[in-house]
């Protein structure tokens, strides 16, 4: 599947290409909140990004996006998965200048839609580390619930991360019981 289709008239997702792997590389290794966040490798290049787009490609556990703006086509962000036994593990970025106006939110609503029909998944998981507001606040507004029970600390590029957790179960499925505040 390449993502054509996947709009909500303000973005739209589309698959990789070869020809996206400087702009996500450049993005990825050199944005602060990118760097703080996730676990994107500082040192990435594009050579690693174009091989990682080919092999995603081929691959059945996984699926990746770019998130676009809808009128010009321009590139804002990327949203991923990797899944196992109906799990799936969403992660997610925008480049610096697409934050603040919702771009996060409707990729993760509309890419949440698409794991559930096209992958069949029982649920969607995410973790980010705790003073990731922005982050939580996206996950939040895209229908996740806290799942406390999964907070742990998480090794990420060489330093112990504190994570929080967060999940969606398919529609119809049973919410996570959880009495934590997000
Ligand atoms: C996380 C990210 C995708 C959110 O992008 P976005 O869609 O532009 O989100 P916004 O800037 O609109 O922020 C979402 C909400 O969090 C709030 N927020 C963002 N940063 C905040 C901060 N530092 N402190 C408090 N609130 C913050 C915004 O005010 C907004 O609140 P609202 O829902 O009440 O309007 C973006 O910041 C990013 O790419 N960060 C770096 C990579 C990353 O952290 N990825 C996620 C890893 S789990």
């Amino acid at each position: 599947m390449d993502g054509s289709g996947l709009a909500d008239g303000v973005i739209q997702l589309r698959g990789w290409r070869p020809s996206d792997a400087d702009w996500y590389a450049q993005i990825a290794a050199a944005d602060p909140l990118i760097q703080r966040f996730t676990s994107e490798s500082p040192t990435v290049t594009a050579a690693q990004v174009r091989t990682a787009i080919t092999e995603l490609a081929g691959r059945a556990d996984a699926a990746g996006f770019v998130i676009c703006d809808s009128d010009t086509g321009n590139r804002l962000g990327n949203i991923a998965l990797d899944h196992e036994d109906g799990i799936g593990h969403v992660s997610y970025w925008l480049a610096a200048d697409a934050r603040g106006r919702g771009a996060a939110t409707r990729a993760l609503r509309l890419f949440a839609a698409w794991a559930f029909e096209s992958l069949e998944l029982t649920e969607l998981r995410l973790w980010t580390h705790p003073d990731n507001i922005g982050s939580r606040r996206v996950a939040e507004r895209a229908g996740f619930r806290r799942d406390p029970d999964r907070d742990h600390p998480r090794q990420v590029k060489g330093a112990t991360w504190p994570t929080v957790s967060y999940a969606l179960p398919a529609p119809n499925r049973p919410q996570i019981s959880s009495t934590s505040a997000p």
